[in-house]
Order: structure tokens, then C-alpha cells, then sequence
């Protein structure tokens, strides 16, 4: 069967009519409202997420879904939650945790800072977030003596909502060092003993906050270190310069940017010391 025989298959198996013109104005939507870029590669996934959503809202036509999508604040809410990518783990890409442990901790020890501030930028549902802060228990600086915040955003509400509960599956502790795992979370009991619990002390360290990167950002102060991985990827070249010029103002000097393996700074390169791994260093 040849490629357009088997498009003409799986056009003529859809539920619903979906046109080029509907592809177009989600991927317009979407570049305009979130930057993420929808090649038509992805149509076949498009189709079938938005598909759920026409038959959740009973309705029978992608015309007719638009039509809500623009007269409805919550359809529009899940409209835009149902396109994104959200595909994390704990302690994914190791080595920005051994730097900071091994680099950053040190550091900030020997110059006596006790004012920490790191964002966890499209940090999905949570396990980046706690990734960070069990490093930094580990590490001795959850404590009082120590001013250690973290800001963990997304732009979809639904994965903010389950990494606000800090509740996993106890399989997620597999990729979890010992002493990490000790420091941040907590084994369920009984009922619950399949289930992995973050550790109040640790959930404290991080407020969650609806955040679409291409809006304005809220914090105030210079920051430590940014963690935006694997989110970019989802940005054409254009964005993705302009968010990390906006990274770069955002950290304040020694501040570090960590990005996803497969992503690059491109010609931010030149304001920024390359430390290898993905890690960048504002001078
Ligand atoms: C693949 S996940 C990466 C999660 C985590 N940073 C990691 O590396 O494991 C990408 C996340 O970026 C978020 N995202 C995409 N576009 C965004 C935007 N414009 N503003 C904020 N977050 C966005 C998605 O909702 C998704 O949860």
C-alpha cells in the first residue's frame, strides 16, 4: 500500500472530518497563543487528542469545536493542555544534579550564600521540581538557617495539578539516588505502600504557578539557576533566542541555565560560558 493509500485509510477511519484548514488553524493557534510549533508530522496525534475532547463535549464537528474553544475559557484551557508534551522523569539528564551538588553547592557554601533561588521552568508534573529540591535536602539546605525558593511553572493546569499533590508511583523511586530519596520523599503504608509521597519539608521549598513562557514572568530578584528542559524543542529557532536572551536576564551573574540534551543556545552561545552537559554559565 502506498503512503497516500494509506493516508486515504486512516482519513476515511476518522470519526470526525478533519481538513487541512482545521490542522492549520490549530497550528496557528497554538504558535500564536504558546509558541509551540506543530509540524504536520504531528497531525495523526493532533487529531486524535482533539478528538476526545469533541467527544467529551458532545459535539460533532472541529468547526463546532473551535466555535467553543473561542467562547469558552475552560475549553480553551483544555484545548491547549491536550496539545501539550509532557514526558518527564526523576532525576532525568543526572549529571545537572551531580553539578549541582558537586559545583554549585559547594560554591554557594564557600561564599556564605544562603539566598537560593531556582526556577523549574515547563516543569510538567513536579518530578523536575523535586528532582532539585531533594538534591538541595540532600545537599543540607532545606533548612532554616537557608533562604532556598523554587518556582516550578507550566503552562497546562492539568500536569500542575498532579505535581502540586507530590504523590507518584513507588516504580519512580527506582531512578532515585539513595540519598535523595532518604532526604525527599516518603514510602506510603499499608494501602498506600505503592505509592511514593514527597516530604513536606521538601514540598515547601517550591511554589507551582500556571506560566505561559511567552507572556510576562513574575519573579523578582536574580536567580540562581533556570532548569528549562526539553521545552524548548516544541519552539521554532526565532523563540527560542528570544527566550533564552530573556533566561539570560533573568539569572543574575554565576547563574546557571540548563537546557535538554537535544536543545542548544545557539547564538546566545557568546553571552554565556559553556560548561559542557547542556550547562550554561552567565559570566
Ligand atoms: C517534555 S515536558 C519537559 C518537562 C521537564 N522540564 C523535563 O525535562 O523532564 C515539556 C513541558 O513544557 C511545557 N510547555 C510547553 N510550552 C510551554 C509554554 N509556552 N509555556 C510554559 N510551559 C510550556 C509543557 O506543558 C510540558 O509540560
Amino acid at each position: 500500500m502506498s503512503a497516500i493509500e494509506a493516508l486515504g485509510k486512516i482519513e476515511e477511519q476518522r470519526e470526525f472530518e478533519f481538513t487541512d484548514n482545521d490542522f492549520k488553524y490549530i497550528q496557528e493557534f497554538m504558535l500564536r497563543e504558546t509558541g509551540i510549533s506543530l509540524s504536520e508530522r504531528k497531525t495523526s496525534m493532533v487529531y486524535g487528542r482533539l478528538a476526545r475532547r469533541l467527544r467529551r463535549t458532545g459535539l460533532d464537528s472541529f468547526h463546532a469545536y473551535f466555535a467553543l474553544v473561542n467562547s469558552d475559557l475552560d475549553e480553551r484551557v483544555a484545548f491547549v493542555n491536550s496539545l501539550t508534551t509532557n514526558k518527564t522523569q526523576f532525576f532525568r539528564e543526572k549529571h545537572h544534579f551531580d553539578f549541582m551538588t558537586n559545583t554549585m553547592v559547594p560554591e554557594w557554601q564557600r561564599q556564605k550564600q544562603k539566598r537560593i533561588r531556582i526556577w523549574s521552568a515547563g516543569c510538567s508534573t513536579g518530578e523536575e521540581p523535586y528532582t532539585i529540591a531533594s538534591t538541595l535536602a540532600a545537599s543540607g539546605l532545606l533548612t532554616p538557617s537557608h533562604d532556598c525558593k523554587i518556582l516550578a511553572t507550566d503552562l497546562d493546569t492539568q500536569v500542575l495539578e498532579v505535581a502540586q499533590n507530590g504523590t507518584y508511583g513507588i516504580e519512580a523511586s527506582k531512578v532515585i539516588p539513595s540519598a535523595m530519596l532518604h532526604h525527599g520523599f516518603i514510602r506510603g503504608k499499608g494501602k498506600k505502600q505503592e505509592l511514593l509521597k514527597v516530604k513536606p519539608s521538601v514540598r515547601k521549598a517550591i511554589t507551582f504557578k500556571q506560566l505561559n513562557l511567552t507572556a510576562a514572568w513574575p519573579h523578582k530578584g536574580p536567580l540562581d539557576a533556570i532548569f528549562c528542559r526539553n521545552v524548548m524543542i516544541y519552539f521554532e529557532k526565532d523563540m527560542q533566542q528570544q527566550l533564552i536572551y530573556r533566561f539570560w536576564e533573568k539569572l543574575g551573574s554565576g547563574g546557571i541555565l540548563f537546557i535538554g540534551h537535544s536543545e542548544s543556545i545557539g547564538q546566545m552561545g557568546s553571552r554565556f560560558e559553556n560548561l559542557g552537559q547542556t550547562m550554561f554559565r552567565k559570566p
